[in-house]
């Protein structure tokens, strides 16, 4: 699992905003040839973002992915084969119908990792995994032959409310998301969490409220994701605060774990008049192992 707490979304034509990205706090940048680039500017773009991994090759503190087109648009080969002579970290497919497109943009990743003389294997992929129809019926399929180059899965549910004719993702009283995408949501983290790939949470759309991005962090890290997309860079310092364990959250961790050491095999114990078992223990040592995770990134 590779734990990128933040992935800031940068259009690839702006040259302003990929210094901006560069400058932000975000674990790693998502460098946009799709939507966020109109057709007419595809290949300033495409140019732009190659020089712009070439210029930037130390990742070792942010790393550099890039958005391609959908495998089945005309742009997304010319996409990759430029964007390949960068090294980009890895590569974000978008409107993914199921795990054959994934494991074919890993097969074209071989042939240009070859033409690159950069090791097979070492570019990753993040799937937009909910962005079709079919894509909600087809999760079955990660579990059956997946690529190891996919290293982490989100969901969308803007491009997913177009593809089933909803006029809105969220119910207008409760500002809930609607059934179909809460389904996507689930269905996104389960499949991760069963291929060992990190879920990574949606994008909050609403860039100016934070405190509203803060409480979806907060949302999403107690399901389960382990990160979240940003779109503009105010809001990389919230997900990567709420998306790393806290003092007070470690040395809870550190209490459940040292009470389990003090009674060596005994199942289930109590602390501050709590029952706690297995689960709890593992939850434990998942948070100590997350926190380490993130440490050894930096
Ligand atoms: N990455 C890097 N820099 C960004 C940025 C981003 N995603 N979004 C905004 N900035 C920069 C702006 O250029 C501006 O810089 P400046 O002060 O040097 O001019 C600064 O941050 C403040 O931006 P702000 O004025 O608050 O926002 P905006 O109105 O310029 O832009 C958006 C709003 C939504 C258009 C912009 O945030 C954006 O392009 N987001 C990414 C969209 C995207 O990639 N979508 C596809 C995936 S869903
Ligand atoms: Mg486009």
């Amino acid at each position: 699992m590779i734990t990128i707490r933040s992935w800031l979304f940068v259009p690839g034509d702006s040259e302003r905003k990929l210094e901006k990205g560069r400058r932000n706090a975000a674990d790693a940048l998502i460098l946009d040839l799709e939507d966020a680039v109109s057709d007419n500017r595809q290949s300033i773009a495409r140019d732009l973002v190659r020089n712009f991994l070439q210029a930037n090759s130390d990742r070792s503190s942010q790393k550099l992915w890039v958005r391609i087109n959908p495998l089945d648009h005309q742009f997304s080969l010319e996409d990759l084969a430029t964007v390949l002579q960068g090294r980009p970290d890895g590569i974000v497919l978008p409107k993914v119908h199921s795990s054959t497109e994934v494991n074919r943009l890993a097969d074209f990743l071989t042939i240009l990792e070859a033409r690159e003389g950069i090791n097979v294997g070492e570019t990753r992929i993040l799937s937009v995994a909910t962005e079709t129809a079919a894509s909600l019926l087809t999760f079955h399929t990660y579990l059956e032959n997946i690529t190891e180059r996919l290293v982490a899965m989100t969901w969308g549910a803007e491009d997913l409310a177009v593809a089933l004719g909803a006029t809105d993702n969220r119910n207008p009283i409760t500002g809930e998301y609607d059934d179909a995408f809460l389904l996507a949501k689930s269905q996104c983290l389960a499949t991760a969490r069963a291929i060992n790939a990190q879920p990574v949470g949606v994008v909050w759309l609403n860039f100016r409220d934070l405190n509203g991005l803060k409480n979806d962090c907060i949302r999403d890290r107690r399901a389960g994701f382990l990160g979240k997309i940003a779109i503009h860079p105010d809001q990389s310092v919230i997900i990567n605060e709420t998306f790393t364990p806290s003092g007070e959250e470690l040395a809870y961790a550190q209490r459940v774990i040292e009470i389990f050491e003090q009674y060596p095999g005994l199942g289930t114990v109590s602390l501050d008049g709590k029952m706690l078992d297995m689960p709890h223990l593992k939850q434990a040592q998942n948070t100590i192992k997350l926190a380490s995770q993130i440490k050894g990134r930096k």
